[in-house]
């Protein structure tokens, strides 16, 4: 058993609390560090009362913001403002990207080494925020960023599942692109087991995928957005960092990352990981034309979005 060292930033909110569950019920995780700006003394508390083998430790307010990411091998960030009704990703940009940009200055100083996996909205932006302070502190290693976008893998699989009649853990879909709206990819015609829809309910069930998040705000009606099942997500990405950095082979999770497949300086495509990281992109394979189509409408958008979050890093 080797150690794995896991902090959560932010991690007494709405994703943060089931995810940091999530971590501490498994044996991959030997240490558990907690750290939010409230409320994480009791979270911590309550989880180490758990019969695993981890150590749970809370950190809160910003004097120990930089004890809570020492000897972190895995720092994974759901810190930040939530959608309401109404919002789009981008529209937490304002909140969220100075939250993350504090949190990677901290990291950069404390944890530089560390596989850093970013949950805070908008993704498409908060990875080159992250990736940006990085740089400007001379630690950057663009193979250690990730931006989460697990869920959206996770949810293909559950409703193409779902439509066929197939065990979704059965299922495998590739989702490419970004992480919001018309930026989230879902390569259906790569889905395993192969599966075929006619055109009409191909495009409703892409559609559904890149909206999927928004069904959740509008269920939750002014309460949030999608916590259990992104904590879930986070923590099948995480997992994932952990086994890579043991040097299980084969690890292969879609990510939001520093790339060079398209014109986009960010962009998630399936990754094969390994003890540094992100160890070969292995790319968009073979699109179908209506995916082809989806990858040229999402381009402008993400590289949009990108832009916005390093200016947002360099203007100051
Ligand atoms: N440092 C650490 N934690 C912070 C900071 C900060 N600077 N600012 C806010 N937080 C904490 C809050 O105290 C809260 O506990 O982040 C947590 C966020 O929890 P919720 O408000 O419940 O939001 P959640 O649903 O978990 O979503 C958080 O993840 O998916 C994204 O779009 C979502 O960007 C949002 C983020």
């Amino acid at each position: 058993q080797r150690n794995a060292k896991v902090a959560v930033m932010g991690a007494a909110g709405g994703i943060g609390q089931p995810l940091s569950l999530l971590l501490k019920n498994s044996p991959l995780v030997t240490e558990l560090s907690l750290y939010d700006i409230v409320n994480t003394p009791g979270v911590a508390a309550d989880l180490s009362h758990i019969d695993t083998h981890s150590k749970v430790t809370g950190y809160t307010g910003p004097e120990q913001l930089k004890d809570s990411l020492r000897g972190a091998q895995v720092v994974i960030i759901p810190a930040g403002v939530p959608r309401k009704p109404g919002m789009t990703r981008d529209d937490l940009f304002n909140t969220n990207a100075s939250i993350v940009r504090d949190l990677a200055k901290a990291c950069a100083e404390v944890c530089p080494k560390a596989f850093i996996a970013i949950i805070s909205n908008p993704v498409n932006s908060t990875v080159p925020i992250a990736s940006e302070v990085l740089q400007k502190a001379g630690v950057y290693d663009p193979n250690r960023i990730f931006g989460v976008t697990t869920l959206d893998i996770v949810r293909s699989n559950a409703f193409i599942g779902e439509a066929k009649g197939i065990d979704p853990q059965k299922v495998s879909v590739p989702v490419i692109g970004g992480h919001s709206g018309i930026t989230i990819i879902p390569l259906i015609s790569q889905a395993k087991p192969s599966v075929s829809f006619p055109d009409d309910k191909l495009k409703a069930l892409t559609e559904r995928i890149q909206e999927a998040g928004t069904e959740v705000v509008k269920a939750k009606a002014g309460t949030g957005s999608a916590t259990l099942s992104m904590a879930y997500a986070g923590a099948r990405f995480g997992f994932s960092l952990i086994r890579a950095l043991n040097g299980e082979q084969n690890i292969i999770e879609c990510s939001y990352v520093r790339s060079n497949v398209t014109d986009a300086k960010y962009f998630s495509t399936p990754i094969l990981l390994g003890k540094n990281g992100v160890e070969k992109n292995l790319g968009l394979g073979k699109l179908s034309a209506f995916e082809e189509k989806l990858l040229q409408a999402a381009i402008p958008e993400l590289k949009k979005n990108i832009q916005k979050g390093e200016e947002f890093v360099n203007k100051k």
